[in-house]
């Protein structure tokens, strides 16, 4: 009789398709402009809360060589540094290179992620302070979904206000969803303490559709009505740290108004009193 050689089982280990891929676990669809998704995390991923990756897709095939190349563009985690998968929150953009495809991934698809983490919005940038802004615009949020569950946040400050500005109130139930969400998350509430939420301050705005709170932050802000809606002192650089995340006009705007108030930009190399990033490139 001859010996048999072990059959090795092909079908139990699926060879990933693509460089660095990731697969896709789930998708959740907001408004015609915004999802999220979640996906697998590399083993070898190490990332502050806060910071971006490179992520995206093949490219189409050369009209020539046939050769496809990776279309990746920047995006924040929204995922806190301790979760087992990876979460995004991606906009929609219907002529996007990338966006007008990632916009139809399902679950057991892949993504490339290039396992790179960087960016200014970490805890790393901030000198010690009590109290912590969050401004984000659109996508912008994206980055405080990370910080907002890191436990770490809570642990540096008495108080979170997280202020979101979006044009219409559907763009605002990711962030709502998220803040929602941190009432019954166990690892916080145990880590933390118990009703450790109650260190938030949630701050939502819509400018071009009506909503609970109407205008930009900004404008809030340089009215007072935005202190008084919250029932908090207004910014001082001896107690307020400050992370910005939208669009440029809406960044460097923030930005002058915090170093009117005295406070002086941060970055990994030179902590300081608020870092910035840009929620896209225009
Ligand atoms: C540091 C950094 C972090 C980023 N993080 C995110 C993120 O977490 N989520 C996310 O959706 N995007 C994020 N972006 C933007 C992202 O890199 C891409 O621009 C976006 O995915 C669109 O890609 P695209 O190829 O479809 O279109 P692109 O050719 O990249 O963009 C086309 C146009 O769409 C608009 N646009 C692009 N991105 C946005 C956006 N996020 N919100 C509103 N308008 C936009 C701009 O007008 C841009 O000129 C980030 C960008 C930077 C620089
Ligand atoms: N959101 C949509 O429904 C929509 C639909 C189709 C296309 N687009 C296009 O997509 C791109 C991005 O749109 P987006 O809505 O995601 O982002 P966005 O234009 O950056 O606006 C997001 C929010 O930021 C506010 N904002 C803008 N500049 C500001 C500043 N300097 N200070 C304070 N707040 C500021 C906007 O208020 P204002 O409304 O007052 O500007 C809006 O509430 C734009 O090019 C837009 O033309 C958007």
């Amino acid at each position: 009789m001859t010996e048999q050689t072990p059959v090795t089982d092909t079908k139990a280990v699926k060879v990933p398709t693509l460089p660095d891929a990731q697969t896709v676990t789930q998708v959740q669809h907001y408004t015609d402009r915004l999802f999220s998704f979640k996906c697998t995390r590399p083993a070898s991923l190490r990332f502050r809360s806060g910071e971006f990756v490179m992520i995206g897709l093949m490219g189409d095939p050369h009209p020539e060589t046939g050769k496809q190349k990776p279309l990746l563009r920047a995006y924040s985690i929204a995922s806190p540094s301790w979760d087992e998968e990876l979460e995004f929150y991606s906009i929609k953009v219907q002529d996007g290179p990338l966006t007008s495809k990632l916009q139809h991934i399902q679950p057991g698809d892949e993504i490339i992620l290039r396992p790179k983490p960087v960016g200014t919005l970490v805890h790393d940038a901030l000198i010690p302070g009590k109290r912590i802004w969050f401004f984000a615009t659109g996508t912008g949020f994206a980055p405080f979904a990370s910080l907002l569950r890191e436990p770490q946040t809570y642990e540096d400050y008495d108080e979170v206000i997280i202020t979101h500005t979006c044009r219409e109130a559907g763009e605002l139930t990711y962030g709502h969803d998220i803040i929602e969400s941190l009432k019954t998350d166990e690892l916080l509430n145990e880590v933390i303490g118990e009703g450790f939420w109650k260190k938030i301050k949630y701050y939502p705005t819509t400018t071009r559709e009506e909503s609970a709170k109407m205008g930009r932050i900004t404008d809030l802000i340089n009215s007072g009505e935005a202190y008084a809606d919250l029932g908090v002192e207004p910014l001082n650089p001896d107690n307020d740290r400050a992370m910005i995340c939208g669009n440029l006009a809406f960044n460097l705007e923030l930005k002058d108004m915090l170093e009117a108030a005295g406070l002086e930009e941060g970055a990994n190399s030179k902590p300081a009193q608020y870092v910035v990033e840009k929620a896209f490139l225009d």
